[in-house]
This record gives C-alpha cells, structure tokens and sequence, in this order.
C-alpha cells in the first residue's frame, strides 16, 4: 500500500494518533465560529432542511456510529431516529414515514449490505439519502443525493478508529444543522471546535492505558458497560477488543446486567465501563456496585470522583467535557485498551484474521 506507517508500529495505532488532525478536516470550513449557518453544501442542507425523521443504515463501526448520532438527533433535534443494520434492513418489511431521510454511513463506501439497503430505500420511497462517507468517488457517494465526506484520510488498519470518530463528528455536524433549525442555540458548535485539542489531550494517556493491558491478554471474555449516549461507544469497545485481540466481548447498557450478564461476573471478566459525568452516572454507579460485589474485575473511565473507586476496580481519569462531544471522547481510551491487548497477545493487529477492511460481497 502507498500510505506509509511511518514511526508507528502498525497502521491501526497510526490512524489512532492521526484522529486530531482527522477530525480537525472533518470540521474545517463547515462550522463558523459566528452565527452563520453551517456550509455542509447545498445539497445535503436541503436534505437536512426537508427532514422530518431519520432513518440510519449502516454495517460494522459505522452502525456504532449511527446507534450514537440516534442519541443526538433525538435528544437534541427532536427527530425520530431509526438505526439498522444495512444487512437487516433489506430483507424485512419497514416504512417510511413522511420526510423521512436516509443517512447511509459508511467509511468505505463500498460494503455491499450498505449499498443494497440504499437502493432498497429508495423503492420503498423514503424522502432522499445523504451518506456520510471517507472515500469521495466511491459507490456510495454516487448513489446518494448528497454527500458529507469525513475527510479521514485513508484507514488501512481493518479496526476503524479514526474513520468512526470522524463520523461522528460529521454527524455532530448534521445534528447542529437540525438544531438550529429548530431554534436550539447553544454552545455547542463551541464544544465541537474544540474536539480536536481534547482528543490530543486524551492520546496522551496511551501509556497509562497500555499498563492496564496485561489484566485482558489472558482473558477469555469481558464485559463493556455504558448508557444512554455511551452505550454505543461500550458496543464499539468490545468489537474493537473481539476483532483484534480475538477475546470474547459484548457491550452492555449497565442498567440491563441485572438480566443476564451479572450471571457471568466472576474475577476471570474484566469489566470495562465508560463513566462520563452525565444525568445516568448515579445509575451506574450502582450498576457497578452490582458488578464490584460479585468480585468482577472493574476498569473505570470517568472524571475525577466519579466513582469511589478502591478495592476491585482501577480507575482511569478523563478530562471534563462538553456532553455533547463525550461519546467521541470516551471512544478512544477503549481503542487504545484493544490496540495494546492485541499487541501483547501478538495478533495480526492490522489483518485480523477472517476479517475484511470493506465487504464488498454480501
Ligand atoms: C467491515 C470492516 C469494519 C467496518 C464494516 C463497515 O466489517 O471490517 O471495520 O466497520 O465493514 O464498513 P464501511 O466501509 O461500510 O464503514
């Protein structure tokens, strides 16, 4: 391949340390500091203008990315939102409902369920698709009416990192759009322009991650917790952690442990929460209690004090931020954890095996 790995070790830890400059392009030129409106093209804000309900379809990472900008577009814009696997989506019977547009995610524009669940839609008269998408001239892009480049530059690693933050941060920008359109005023596109120096500020930590390593690279399975908004970036840790370390793991939103998963608990699963200062921290703490007292092995991310950590659980401190831009933020401890698991395993970190970087067949 033509793109050099340069200092790094592999393409995946490359394309982890590139998501500042990453997400920095994806916001450049679209987010005016003033109270101008966004320049997302004139195509996708009349998409964005005519929309009355979403419907999100993706595969892999970018469904992840689509199950979070749900959270968003709800909460923030006020819009029903529905995300589904492209795979599903085209064989079941499903509606659209008046205005409802498609947003198709994909990083390579190419996957096959993806491509097939746009046509589909269009048959069955959903109202325009706008796909949010990293490769310009790709199938994608040509099938949709308009399209929102994520700018990542190309991902060569098979684990996607920078393309889903940059996905999420185009999406953030489609949610700003639908905002404002409906009178919200708030300091959010601040919080967004500021998303690039966190996310440096975050990648500083990897050394402090990579010590927590040793505790997953003789386990079997492990557990990823998080609600609300961060629920998806838990499901997205433990496809991370399964696709490279190829060690057994599922997200959990933590208030659903109590039907099943606590029957797993035991000191051989680390336990990986997510814990941002949010409405549902309370909750998870007592989540995690449930956890701690059946004596699983904790690994918390969250602000100072967010947890009375001690016996039983390691605590990783994150920086405060802006709620908004927290999922895009909490991600990345979680690709640091698996990136060095999977080093210290010894696995083809890049090329995990029976895995593709884009499917192209169904
Ligand atoms: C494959 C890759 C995943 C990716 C998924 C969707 O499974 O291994 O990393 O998330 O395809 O790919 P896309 O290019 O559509 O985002």
């Amino acid at each position: 391949t033509s793109v050099s790995r340069g200092e790094y070790r592999h393409y995946m830890q490359k394309e982890i340390f590139e998501q500042p400059m990453a997400l920095g392009r994806t916001l450049q030129g679209r987010l005016p500091l003033d109270d101008a409106p966004l320049a997302l093209g004139e195509k996708t804000m009349s998409l964005l203008a005519n929309a009355r309900a979403i419907r999100i379809l993706a595969c892999g990472t970018s469904y992840h990315a689509g199950l979070t900008a749900a959270y968003w577009f709800e909460s923030l814009c006020r819009l029903p939102c529905r995300v589904e696997v492209a795979s599903e989506f085209r064989y079941r019977d499903s509606y659209p409902m008046p205005n409802e547009l498609v947003i198709a995610i994909s990083q390579s524009g190419e996957t096959a369920d993806t491509l097939a669940a746009v046509h589909d839609a269009r048959e069955r008269g959903f109202d325009g698709v706008l796909a949010i998408c990293n490769v310009d001239e790709s199938s994608l892009a040509r099938a949709a009416d308009a399209v929102l480049l994520t700018r990542a530059g190309p991902e060569i690693g098979v684990a996607s990192t920078k393309a889903f933050t940059t996905q999420l941060a185009a999406l953030a920008l489609t949610v700003l759009a639908l905002a404002e359109r409906e009178g919200v005023r708030s300091d959010m596109r601040q919080a967004l322009l500021r998303l690039p120096t966190q996310v440096e500020e975050i990648l500083a930590m990897d050394s402090a991650i990579e010590e927590l390593a040793a505790a997953f690279a003789d386990k079997h399975h492990a557990l990823f917790l998080g609600r609300g908004v961060h629920y998806p970036i838990a499901l997205e840790g433990a496809l991370k952690l399964k696709e490279i370390s190829y060690i057994h793991a599922e997200g959990y939103p933590a208030g659903e442990l109590k039907h099943g998963p606590l029957a797993l608990v035991n000191e051989e699963m680390p336990v990986v929460a997510v814990a941002p200062n949010d409405s549902l921290l309370e909750k998870l703490r007592s989540n995690l209690e449930e956890v701690r007292a059946r004596g699983g092995q904790l690994f918390v991310f969250g602000e100072d004090g967010a947890v009375d950590h001690g016996g039983g659980m390691r605590f990783h401190s994150m920086p405060a931020c802006h709620p908004f831009i927290s999922p895009i933020l909490y991600v990345l401890p979680l690709q640091m954890l698996s990136y060095h698991v999977a080093v210290l395993k010894g696995t083809d970190v890049d090329r995990p095996r029976n895995l593709a970087k884009s499917v192209t067949v169904e």
